[in-house]
């Protein structure tokens, strides 16, 4: 059974993570801070292709509530899975258990060697209403949730793109995942807006969709994307072994016409590359020019790509998507890396969405 992802309140959010920590930590907190999980309108698996992606935050988000700590301990605790993950910052950060905690680590050691060491421990109590395994980027909204932290608890405010860019690292060494930036630029820069990014030099501009025409909206499908773990790192080693064989330094260098060159699998993998760069900068200009059809038809083409040339769809995706269509969305299409998680369609401004997906039978 597939279900609305509604927007949430930041406030309320916040406000419970400081009640979770002052329960926790029998103390109050000094900061609370918060970062959002993101949707990607289109641009799938071009970021790790140096390519272009127009993400934009959700209203969900991951908040942490701390206290600073009189020794050099970091104690962090979750409301949404168990165990306490303990860090003394006077010895190297490893990967350890709790898993969930690789990311509070990984976001701990890159920022210590990005930008120096912390200057004192602190208790932490994380609380979320980004579904997890969704598809939706929890695990970049609490990356970005604990550089938004060190920021306020070291006083140390650092660029949005080098934030990203440590928080991107922090999951490819410590979580093992070889992601592009787009969760993590998404999280750190868009306040909803989609964001059109080039991925190759993180040059980054808004792409505001005009009020009153047309509503994105998010649809889990309640498959968790778990399964697909091991099939993003091939689809990341497919694409890098493709531009190897065309000699150039990242699929977005490469042309058409060496991409047709290429065997069969990798000529698929390439070619959705191409084409979902070209989706982008056509998507942007759809939105410019109020043309809503076309940005319905866009998601459409994109979903049917990752579905026949990426093949990172599944039966149940593909049949969420055409149901989004049966009940009216002007086009729909997969959201984050597949397997599962998350659709994200385009609907007239006055269709009631919740009416219309329960008439549809979603
Ligand atoms: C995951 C990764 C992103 C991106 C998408 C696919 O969400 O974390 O970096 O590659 O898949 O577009």
């Amino acid at each position: 059974m597939a279900r609305l992802v509604a927007p949430r309140s930041r406030e309320a959010l916040e406000r419970r993570t400081a009640g979770g920590f002052e329960r926790r930590f029998g103390r109050s907190a000094e900061f609370v801070v918060s970062a959002p999980g993101r949707a990607n309108l289109i641009g799938e698996h071009t970021d790790y292709n140096n390519g272009l992606v127009l993400p934009f935050a959700i209203q969900r988000r991951t908040a942490i509530a701390a206290a600073p700590r009189a020794d050099r301990t970091v104690r962090v605790a979750s409301a949404l899975a168990e165990g306490d993950v303990t860090i003394d910052l006077d010895r190297p950060i490893h990967r350890s258990l709790p898993r969930w905690g690789d990311y509070v680590r990984g976001v701990l050691a890159e920022w210590i060697a990005a930008v120096g060491p912390l200057q004192r421990g602190f208790d932490a109590w994380i609380d979320s209403d980004v579904p997890v395994g969704a598809g939706l980027s929890s695990s970049a909204a609490l990356e970005v949730a604990t550089a938004n932290l060190l920021e306020s608890s070291e006083g140390t405010a650092i660029a949005p793109e080098a934030k990203a860019g440590l928080c991107c690292r922090a999951e490819h060494r410590y979580a093992g995942v070889p992601c592009g930036i787009m969760d993590q630029m998404a999280s750190v820069l868009s306040d909803g807006t989609p964001l059109l990014i080039d991925c190759r030099d993180l040059g980054w501009r808004p792409v505001a969709i005009p009020a009153g025409q047309v509503q994105i909206v998010v649809v889990d499908s309640c498959l968790s994307h778990d399964l697909g773990q091991g099939e993003f790192a091939r689809r990341v080693a497919e694409c890098r072994e493709a531009a190897r064989l065309l000699d150039v330094a990242s699929l977005r260098e490469a042309s058409r016409e060496a991409v047709l060159g290429l065997s069969s699998r990798l000529r698929a993998r390439a070619l959705h590359v191409l084409d979902e760069n070209a989706r982008v900068l056509a998507a942007v200009n759809a939105i410019q020019t109020n043309d809503w059809l076309l940005l319905g038809a866009i998601l459409d083409a994109g979903h049917a790509s990752l579905r026949d040339l990426y093949e990172v769809s599944r039966p149940e995706m593909d049949a969420l998507v055409a149901s989004l269509r049966l009940a009216g969305a002007l086009g729909a299409r997969m959201t984050g890396g597949g397997f599962g998680g998350c659709a994200v369609a385009l609907f007239p401004a006055q269709i009631d969405v919740g009416e219309a997906l329960v008439a549809a039978a979603i």
